[in-house]
């Protein structure tokens, strides 16, 4: 039984064939509307989500299986101090497959030791967010064709931003890879990431305070938001909030078919009148987000469609 902790669970081999499957799953829906049918998914949220838990659940009622779940900590029993070992050992009674968010980091992990399903992490604290760079590796390839030879820009918390992590982590497999890291001195990449990541691997990238700077080299750049809720002090949230503001006069410095992306939420870091900007690409990027868990719902339960 496979589960996904982090996006190298998958080589470069299985993640060219998810994506494929992705692709194709856009071009042909009918196809896969009842690949799924007598499935559940349970999705398991002990931290706030819109898009990830709703695009799980579509994805699932895409190809014909139904959900079950709960959507806060205090809705479940954790309320009452069950552990999440003992939570997914009932949940594997139920249910044929589990996406799990949870605030404290590994605690997905910890749940797959005991599962009898097939497990994902949707998101574990500051840590991991697998199926968000699935995501945005289906937007990339499928905007700029390639996953090779490519110049990113990553801007904002790139502290605690777990999306920002593991897209880190996926694409240095990939040849000609390099990193613009945008954000203030507070809230620079862990220097796990910097040191064991990224010049362990000989990956070339550069920390730059302002967004202007970097802009005129970037093939793609990745807005994030402050994660408030990882900040210990709201003062502090406060001051960093507002640090980047992408706007129309910032998108004027950029090329032609750079595209930006965004997890979403977005706070205040896009000005909505980037909104039309063809080189936007976050809505979009919310839609393969769907593509994406249907191609891995199927992977991991091991459903072949024909
Ligand atoms: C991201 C997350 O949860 O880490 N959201 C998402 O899943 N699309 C990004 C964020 O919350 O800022």
């Amino acid at each position: 039984m496979q589960h996904l902790m982090s996006p190298l669970d998958l080589s470069v081999e299985e993640l060219d064939k998810l994506l494929t499957l992705a692709n194709d799953i856009e071009n042909n829906p009918q196809k896969y509307s009842h690949a799924c049918d007598g499935k559940k998914l349970a999705t398991c949220f002990y931290e706030p989500s819109t898009r990830t838990r709703l695009s799980f659940e579509a994805a699932m009622l895409n190809l014909g299986g139904s959900v079950l779940g709960f959507s806060s900590a205090d809705s479940s029993s954790a309320a009452k101090g069950e552990s999440v070992s003992d939570t997914i050992r009932v949940i594997s009674c139920y249910a044929d497959i589990c996406a799990m968010r949870h605030p404290k980091e590994g605690a997905p992990l910890v749940a797959s030791e005991k599962s009898g399903i097939p497990v994902i992490n949707a998101g574990d604290g500051g840590h991991q967010h697998p199926t968000q760079t699935l995501t945005d590796l289906l937007t990339i390839r499928s905007l700029k064709g390639r996953l090779d030879n490519l110049t990113i820009g990553l801007c904002g918390d790139l502290k605690f931003g777990r999306t920002v992590h593991s897209l880190i982590h996926a694409l240095i497999r990939y040849p000609h890879i390099r990193f613009t890291l945008i954000s203030p001195e507070e809230l620079r990449v862990p220097s796990y990431i910097r040191e064991d990541v990224l010049r362990k691997n000989n990956v070339p990238f550069q920390e730059v305070e302002r967004l202007e700077d970097a802009m005129k080299e970037l093939d793609i750049l990745y807005m994030t938001r402050v994660q408030k809720e990882r900040f210990f002090n709201e003062d502090e949230y406060v001051r960093m909030k507002d640090f980047y503001i992408l706007d129309k006069k910032k998108m004027r410095l950029a090329r032609e078919d750079m595209i930006v992306m965004h997890p979403l939420p977005r706070v205040n870091e896009i000005s909505v009148d980037v909104d039309d900007d063809p080189r936007a690409a976050y809505f979009k990027q919310a839609q393969y987000g769907v593509y994406v868990r249907m191609a891995l719902i199927l992977t991991l339960l091991e459903v072949e469609v024909c």
